[in-house]
């Protein structure tokens, strides 16, 4: 089936997939491209619609990206975005000039109403700024169709030939009626009629990766987080038996999860799947560790050690699968972001692993994104809505050495806990929650025994990034009850505590 599609140009800013996700989620499909793209490509894809992302270059300066006039002649509907708005703006003969300082923030700005790309927008609403340059004056035929106290062509129009510029970013929340323009330009200006839904990206994935790998050897590292799962059922879907995943079980799962995992994937899917149980391998590595860096690092190597030769085994292959999502492109792309804490799962494996190409088929998706596509693939509800779980597992859940008596012990508290936190209606609310085993012994009575026993400590995050968090507010009768269930139950624990700080200054995790 052939969709509309909507192109974005990438001019190098920061939120190029987040503008092709908005534009997905008004049901119309997006792919980003390389600004550079060449005119002929853009006539014979011809697009509904293109919009160009912003960038951290001058328009002015003469090695700025920049697209030819003919691109605007085309008929194709434009819509520029701060410097793309600026591109749009220069190379059409307006002109784009240095502020006397940055405009950064949450801006009021006022709209033109009977300009369609405002329809249902308020006269006076907000939006988000981020630049130093603008348009000073607009090119012929354009008018302007939005102003803020210090930006004079804040928006900008030539409503016959259906180019807009908006100096400011309506992908992003800050600009709380961002998608109300961005649906005005996709539907009303550029005529989209919404054909794109989730199910479409599954289905036409499974045909290109069909034809791109049937009958090649492929292998995937499955950890059954929702990101090699997703990625994992999506490649079977188009290949089959040609796909191998290992599963290195390292024995630092959460109760039951390794044994979830393999039923799942190969009862359910029935699919190639090596599970590696290595725990005495991992534990024996591990013994005596207390650094939370060097346990990471312990990890991560035997990990790949574990994976190298279970794929020794199968021999050379010809594509190696990895569940990198869009935020993780970012992530890695970021050099200057000091290490706080290592994350093994990024990177590592490719250089071990004898194959000749690597297939990412999420990409471009946001996180949400490669749930939705789990749920089109009849992944089930528990594993794709699954929270964040560290590569390094239990590990760095237990603080200081780690030893299998304390793995287990952790393994029911946190069981229990994630128990009642279902139960008691909050798991969707609360972003990440776990119990962590505290290296801290104290005294307690039970019955008429006096105990020395461990501490464990109860973790409850609400957060949408994972980059700051605040601590969640569980109500107290359901922290007394998970508190009095995991007393009870657990043997050698006998205190538990609540976490009560946000991140910063704590992280997450407590290694
Ligand atoms: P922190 O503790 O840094 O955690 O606030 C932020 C998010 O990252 C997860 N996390 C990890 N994930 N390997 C991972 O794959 C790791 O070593 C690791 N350390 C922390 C953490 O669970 C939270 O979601």
């Amino acid at each position: 089936m052939k969709h509309e599609l909507v192109i974005v140009l990438d001019f190098g800013g920061q939120y190029n997939q987040l503008i092709a996700r908005r534009v997905r989620e008004n049901n119309v499909y997006c792919e980003v491209m390389p600004w550079d793209t060449e005119l002929e490509k853009i006539k014979e894809i011809n697009p509904k619609a293109i919009i160009f992302t912003g960038g951290p270059s001058v328009v002015t300066e003469a090695d700025a990206p920049v697209v030819q006039k003919e691109l605007f002649d085309l008929g194709i509907p434009v819509l520029g975005i701060c410097y793309g708005s600026q591109l749009m703006g220069y190379v059409l003969g307006g002109k784009v000039a240095k502020a006397d300082q940055r405009e950064y923030g949450k801006t009021s700005i006022n709209v033109s109403l009977n300009n369609p790309l405002f329809k249902d927008v308020d006269a006076t609403t907000s939006c988000w700024m981020s630049h130093t340059y603008f348009i000073s004056e607009p090119p012929s035929g354009f008018e302007i169709i939005g102003t803020t106290e210090t930006c004079p062509v804040a928006a900008m129009a030539h409503q016959e030939k259906k180019l807009y510029g908006v100096q400011f970013h309506p992908e992003v929340m800050h600009t709380p009626q961002g998608n109300i323009m961005l649906k005005n330009f996709l539907y009303d200006i550029a005529g989209c009629k919404g054909d794109w839904i989730m199910s479409d990206f599954a289905e036409e994935s499974i045909k290109a990766l069909k034809e791109k790998l049937g009958g090649k050897k492929v292998l995937c590292a499955l950890s059954g987080g929702v990101d090699s799962s997703v990625a994992a059922v999506l490649i079977h879907k188009a290949i089959g038996k040609d796909l191998t995943c290992i599963f290195v079980d390292h024995g630092l799962l959460r109760k039951d999860e390794g044994d979830e995992v393999e039923q799942i994937f190969t009862k359910e899917f029935d699919m190639n799947l090596i599970r590696v149980n290595c725990e005495d391998r991992f534990l024996e590595k591990l013994a005596g560790v207390t650094d939370p860096e060097t346990k990471r690092k312990i990890i991560g190597e035997e990990f790949i050690r574990v994976f190298e030769i279970e794929a020794k085994k199968i021999g050379t292959v010809d594509f190696l699968v990895q569940g990198t999502i869009y935020p993780d492109v970012i992530e890695s792309g970021t050099k200057n972001a000091a290490v706080i804490k290592s994350h093994h799962n990024v990177g590592g494996l490719p250089d071990y692993v004898d194959f000749k190409e690597i297939v990412e088929p999420l990409r471009d998706l946001f996180k949400d994104e490669v749930r939705n596509v789990g749920r089109v693939l009849g992944i089930p509800e528990f594993l794709v809505a699954r929270q964040p779980f560290p590569g390094p597992g239990l590990a760095i859940r237990v603080i200081g050495d780690i030893t299998k008596e304390k793995l287990d012990m952790l393994r029911e508290a946190d069981y229990i806990y994630r128990e009642e936190i279902v139960k008691a209606g909050l798991d969707k609310e609360i972003g990440q929650y776990f119990a962590v085993l505290t290296n801290l012994r104290s005294v307690g009575v039970m019955g008429d025994e006096r105990t020395y026993s461990y501490t464990v400590a109860l973790r409850g995050v609400a957060t949408t990034d994972f980059m700051t968090a605040d601590w969640a507010r569980i109500p107290h009768d359901v922290l007394a009850h998970i508190s009095n269930r995991i007393v009870n139950e657990v043997h050698g624990v006998n205190r538990i505590v609540y976490d009560i700080t946000s991140k910063p200054p704590a992280t997450i995790e407590w290694e």
